[in-house]
Parts: structure tokens; sequence; C-alpha cells
């Protein structure tokens, strides 16, 4: 990262341009996998100037395009075998020497925490709600369904989106609306990839409030530490089946407003 800093930093003071207290630049350089193995890498560098987009590095065309009458006169003079070497050095520090991991985090599964609770109770003719939540679970692809004395529930079931929680992580609910009927058993069936088999949790109304929300745990623990570390060092931008992106972005402003900022 150091390396890399400095010859954005080199690349930065090369042009010169007048920095006011407002402006700032913005990089992003983002390392793009394709193939089953990640065998194909394309590097990328984007630069802007105040959020306009001024130059494009594109290591499959292996040079910088300018998008601006200035960036188009700076992208001829930097595209010499120099820039390209450096280019690629940074291409092999940032993307390939990085690859296995990244596979290992984009292959990374971290089993949901589920709770169920009550949220409506059965009164005057009104039925009763229960929720149940599956929460720090990746991938973002969940099934959950309920089961009414082992048969599927389909009448009042709801679900909320899939937001993220978190870095990487997901959460969701969903939601059943019941008439209650003595001796019955309710049951929150939650199907994920990190899970061999689905996780069922049975609804026992007979339980004192602390032991009903039964919790199971999965590896998020080990999961968490891991992605801390490494989302502090890259933007993870989309995985799909066909390519994953990773990115590193960096704002650059100039040195006063950062004083001026920090005086406040
Ligand atoms: C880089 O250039 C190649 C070849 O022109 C193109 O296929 C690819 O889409 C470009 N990548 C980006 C991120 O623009
Ligand atoms: C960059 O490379 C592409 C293809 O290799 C070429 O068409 C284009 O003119 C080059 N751009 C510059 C600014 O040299
Ligand atoms: C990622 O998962 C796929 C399929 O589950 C497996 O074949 C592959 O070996 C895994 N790769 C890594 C780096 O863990």
């Amino acid at each position: 990262m150091s390396i890399y800093h400095f010859y954005f930093y080199l690349f930065f003071s090369s042009l010169s341009l007048v920095f006011s207290d407002h402006d700032y630049y913005q990089s992003r350089a983002c390392c793009t996998f394709k193939g089953p193995d990640y065998e194909d890498i394309e590097y990328t560098i984007m630069l802007s100037f105040n959020k306009n987009f001024m130059m494009e590095f594109n290591s499959t065309r292996g040079n910088w395009t300018g998008f601006t009458p200035y960036s188009m006169d700076v992208a001829k003079h930097t595209n010499n075998p120099i820039e390209k070497a450096i280019r690629e050095f940074e291409k092999k520090i940032l993307c390939l020497d990085n690859r296995n991991a990244i596979r290992t985090i984009v292959n990374q599964t971290a089993a949901p925490i589920i709770k169920m609770k009550s949220v409506k109770q059965s009164a005057g003719g009104h039925p009763a709600m229960l929720v149940c939540s599956a929460f720090n679970f990746y991938p973002k692809q969940i099934r959950m369904t309920w089961l009414r004395n082992q048969k599927q529930v389909t009448a009042g079931v709801s679900y909320s989106e899939v937001m993220p929680d978190g870095d990487w992580l997901y959460q969701t609910q969903s939601y059943l609306e019941y008439t209650p009927a003595h001796g019955e058993k309710i049951t929150c069936v939650v199907e994920h990839m990190s899970l061999p088999e689905p996780a069922l949790v049975v609804w026992d109304p007979s339980l004192p409030v602390a032991e009903r929300n039964k919790i199971v745990i999965g590896l998020c623990g080990l999961l968490l530490g891991f992605v801390a570390v490494i989302s502090g060092l890259l933007y993870y931008k989309k995985t799909s089946a066909s390519y994953t992106v990773f990115c590193h972005r960096r704002v650059l402003v100039p040195v006063e407003q950062l004083l001026a900022e920090g005086a406040t």
C-alpha cells in the first residue's frame, strides 16, 4: 500500500495543478477478476477532480485515456514505457499478489444468527404476530419459511428486504400473522448457503421471554475479525457469477483544508 500511495503522490505532483481550498482529487484503483480461477485480471485506475471524471488507465489497453482537453494532453505525455512498467508493477502487487486472499473472501460464508419473537399478542379477535430475524449472514441469498404443525404456511407471511448489516453481512426478517391454536407447533425455517441443512427454530410460548429468543450462532465471530482487517484496505464493489471487482479508494484534499477542518 505505501508503495502504491507513493506512486500516486509522484503522479499527482507531476500534474502540478493548482489546488484551491475546495478542490480535491479522487482516485480509485480496481482489480477486476474474471474466469472461474480468477486467471483473467484487469487493473484500472480512475482519476476525478472535483467529481469530474478526468483520466482512466486500463491495463487491457495498457495506456491512459483522458476525458478532458487537459487530461488528454496529460495522457499523451504519460503514456510511455516507464509509466507502463510502473502500472504493471502495481497490477502485480495489488491484484495478482492478493488474488488468493480475495478469492477466499468471496468464497466466504457467514451463517445467520436467528432469533424469533412475538411482536403482537392475539387479543380481541386480532391475530398474533411472530417475527423471525436472521442477521450477520453472507452471501445475501437466503430463504425463510414458516411451518405450522410441520406443514408450510403461505397465508399471513411477509418479508422485509434483505439489508446490509455492516461490512459484508446482511440481515432480514420474516413475519407470520396467525391465530394461535392450542397445542400447535410453529417453526421458522432458514435456508442459507452456510448451513449444511435448514436451521429450524421452534416457537415455544410456554418458555420465559429470555429463553424464547433462541439464538443459533454460526461462524461469524471468526469471519468478522478477518473482514474488519481486510475492508480497511479494500472496497469490495461487486460480485457475480462472471466477475469480481475489488477497489482501493483514495481522496486527496489540500493540506490547508485538512488543517482548517482539524482546527474546528
Ligand atoms: C478496458 O479495456 C478493454 C479493451 O478495450 C475493455 O474491454 C474493458 O471494458 C475496459 N475496462 C473498463 C473498466 O473500462
Ligand atoms: C490506448 O490504446 C488503444 C488500444 O491499444 C488505442 O486505440 C488508443 O489510441 C490509445 N490511447 C492513447 C491515448 O494513447
Ligand atoms: C471456492 O468455492 C468453490 C465452490 O464452492 C471451490 O471449488 C473453490 O475451490 C473455492 N476456492 C477457494 C479459494 O476457496
